[in-house]
């Protein structure tokens, strides 16, 4: 059966349980403890509604771009930082950064990505950020940075919100764990998905590309494992990011922001923009949903700055929703890996379609021809919107 276009996250997820791994799927889909947090981030926006108006002509097509880190994009949405995203389906960091490039969307390359920085970067010259976990190693934090600069990244997005490892119920009851242990349990979840085990097999068990080279030869996938353990290091603080923003020329994002006062502080401390995240509920069972924490962070930062949000967006008519509660920019994590699950390499570009559609549809409902400019205090922007404002 040849898989068919997207037409809903829903379906797509549905789609994607059946056809990868349980382990697989657990890893991309399951939160935090009770999963409670998780809840609330999609319980929000289905609570949330955006009220129709009536009598807005709307005979041509509404205008999705939006302005947003000193470039126009052609939709407000872009694509989160995804760790071990080969497991949804191999190639698939590849895939999503496509996907952004031809849709004239925001891509984020992880640091644990399955795909080299540099590789993802090739593959979205003009959409490309990288977002950067302050591991154990001060070395490799140095290192990950000058290599994201010496490719070419212009935006660095900081991670803030993994003090300690997230504990996740579905992985440690299916006993998911690196170097995968071959269980008789393991072997009958892969025999029962044929496709996404061949698919495996011919492209190579997916591996934390950007650190290999840190873990001796490279081919030690326990040191690797461990590696990627140390990501949550807890040594991120103040001190540390106002250090990281001498260090980076470019635009820097703070990924991870729920509370309204860290986010003044870090628009203080010179931070371009901050991502209200709470990593989709793997983190923290007990963390408020993201929408909830948008609107209050909106409310305490200056105006014009630049306020992200992901965690629970499952339609173009939540990013809308996300639009109207104060963000500049929203992101999706989870969509893009039922997408890989269910259409394989496909599914990113078809997702992009997809919501830019449902987004586009939500606009005209709402009586809006285009997506209302937001006053940026991102230098790049302001002079394009004082340009505009004088021509
Ligand atoms: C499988 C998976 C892996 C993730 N890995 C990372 C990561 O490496 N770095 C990071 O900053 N966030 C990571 N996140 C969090 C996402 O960037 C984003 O905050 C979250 O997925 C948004 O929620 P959503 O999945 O409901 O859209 C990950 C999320 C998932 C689902």
């Amino acid at each position: 059966m040849s898989p068919r276009a997207a037409i809903s996250v829903d379906d797509l997820r549905r789609q994607a349980r059946a056809r990868i791994p349980k382990f697989a799927f657990d890893f991309v889909d399951g939160g935090a403890g009770t999963e409670d947090g998780l809840a609330r981030n999609g319980d929000a926006f289905r609570d949330a509604c955006l009220v129709p108006r009536v009598l807005v002509n709307s005979a041509a097509p509404a205008n999705t771009r939006r302005a947003f880190l000193g470039r126009e994009w052609s939709v407000p949405f872009g694509i989160a930082p995804i760790g071990l995203p080969g497991l949804a389906w191999p190639g698939a960091d590849t895939a999503m950064a496509r996907a952004a490039q031809w849709a004239g969307a925001p891509f984020t390359a992880s640091t644990p990505a399955t795909t080299t920085l540099e590789d993802l970067k090739a593959a979205a010259p003009d959409s490309a950020f990288f977002q950067l976990y302050v591991g154990k190693s001060p070395e490799i934090t140095d290192d990950l940075i000058a290599r994201a600069e010496a490719a070419g990244y212009e935006t660095l997005v900081v991670t803030a919100d993994v003090p300690r490892p997230g504990k996740r119920l579905r992985d440690l009851r299916n006993g998911f764990a690196l170097p995968l242990r071959f269980t008789p349990r393991l072997l009958s979840d892969l025999a029962t998905h044929p496709a996404w085990s061949l698919a495996t097999l011919r492209h190579g068990a997916p591996r934390f590309a950007n650190l290999a080279r840190y873990a001796g030869d490279g081919t030690g996938a326990r040191s690797l494992a461990e590696l990627m353990a140390g990501q949550s290091s807890g040594r991120l603080d103040w001190d540390l990011l106002g250090r990281i923003r001498e260090r980076w020329r470019g635009t820097l994002v703070l990924k991870g922001v729920m509370h309204p006062e860290d986010a003044v502080r870090a628009a203080a401390q010179g931070v371009d923009a901050v991502q209200v995240s709470n990593h989709g509920g793997r983190q923290f069972n007990a963390a408020p949903a993201t929408l909830v924490a948008l609107r209050e962070v909106r409310a305490a930062v200056p105006p014009g700055f630049p306020v992200a949000v992901d965690g629970g967006v499952r339609s173009g008519e939540d990013v809308l929703k996300a639009l109207d509660a104060g963000a500049d920019f929203v992101f999706l994590g989870r969509p893009f890996l039922y997408a890989l699950g269910a259409l394989g390499t496909d599914g990113p570009a078809d997702l992009m379609t997809l919501l830019a559609a449902e987004l586009e549809v939500a606009m005209a409902q709402t009586g809006r021809q285009r997506l209302d400019p937001r006053r940026s205090t991102h230098k790049a922007e302001q002079r394009e919107q004082d340009l505009h404002a004088a021509g």
